[in-house]
């Protein structure tokens, strides 16, 4: 059998010619986004998701318009927070797929909305024999795709939540260069910190701009009297970003009304905006708005 090196040119296959294509129609929908931050940790069960839909439906409050990218691909979940699922019929047309409508307008594009029923595990191939390198290489292709085939529009931010895992980033980070950073999640835990705190070294030695971190489920406000306790035990998140020398962008308290699902399709923070997590979502909004606006001065 023939390896590559026997080839000559391409083979035949015009590849080179098909991934500048790719690259240009990338480039062209991402043209058209103001400014893409992705949202990780690195650690699972942080928030990333449920943060993430928050502070898109502070900015729209706010005026700005916004997309989320579900990067989740295996654990998807913010079509669900949004009230977007499999049962919202995908248009595709000339220019490509439009993303789902979610609460507030918010334009959504996930792996959920291509399964054929809201149950359905996501399920790269039904090959046992299937190597781990095969299924990265489809979950690389998949996030290009939804990435690139999603016509977006115009948006002022793009919001990409990230699923567990720092490995992630590298893909990220080679389909959109223009990335304007990444925020940071942990929880007070000393595991959470642990995990997070090696996401960041992997950004730092990658050149990834970091906005900062977000340190959710600080404390717990209690519904009777409002007084705010410690939910976990750990260092002071606060101490962790001034040892990797990143901003500490504020706290985020526990609040069991996060994690309700509201059939108005709406939103914690715009039904919540004055509670204390309320405000805590929008102090992190203006802290990621001020960084942006700063690097862009
Ligand atoms: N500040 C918070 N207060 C209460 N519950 C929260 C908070 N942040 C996240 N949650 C809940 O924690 C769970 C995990 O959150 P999720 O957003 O799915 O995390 P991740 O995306 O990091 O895996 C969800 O049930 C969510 O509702
Ligand atoms: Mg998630």
């Amino acid at each position: 059998m023939k390896t590559y090196e026997d080839l000559a040119g391409d083979g035949g296959s015009n590849i080179i010619s098909q991934v500048v294509s790719q690259r240009e129609k990338l480039s062209a929908r991402l043209a058209k986004i103001k400014h893409k931050v992705a949202l990780m940790s690195g650690k699972g069960g942080v928030g990333k998701s449920s943060i993430t839909a928050n502070i898109a439906a502070c900015l729209v409050d706010q005026g700005y318009s916004v997309g989320i990218l579900d990067a989740d691909l295996n654990g998807p979940c913010i079509g669900n927070l949004l009230g977007v699922g499999c049962e919202q019929k995908l248009v595709i047309d000339d220019d490509g797929i439009d993303p789902g409508e979610g609460a507030l307008g918010i334009k959504i594009m996930s792996m959920d909305m291509l399964l054929l029923s809201p149950d359905a595990p996501v399920m790269w191939t039904d090959d046992a024999e299937a190597t781990s390198t095969w299924v990265s290489t489809m979950e690389s292709t998949a996030l290009r795709e939804l990435l690139a085939d999603t016509n977006w529009g115009e948006l002022d931010y793009l919001l990409i939540d990230m699923p567990p895992g720092s490995d992630r980033m590298d893909n990220i980070r080679d389909l959109i260069p223009e990335l304007a950073g990444v925020v940071e999640i942990t929880i007070p835990s000393q595991l959470s910190q642990y995990i997070v705190s090696k996401s960041i070294t992997k950004n730092n030695r990658m050149g990834v701009p970091i906005i900062g971190l977000i340190e959710n489920m600080a404390t717990y406000v209690c519904p009777h009297c409002n007084q705010e306790g410690k939910l976990f035990e750990g260092q002071d998140a606060e101490k962790l970003s001034s040892q990797k020398g990143i901003n500490y962008i504020g706290k985020i308290p526990f609040d069991t009304r996060i994690s309700r699902k509201t059939d108005s399709g709406s939103l914690f923070y715009t039904e919540n905006k004055d509670s204390v997590t309320g405000k805590a979502i929008a102090s992190v909004v203006d802290a990621i708005i001020k960084f942006i606006e700063d690097k862009s001065n």
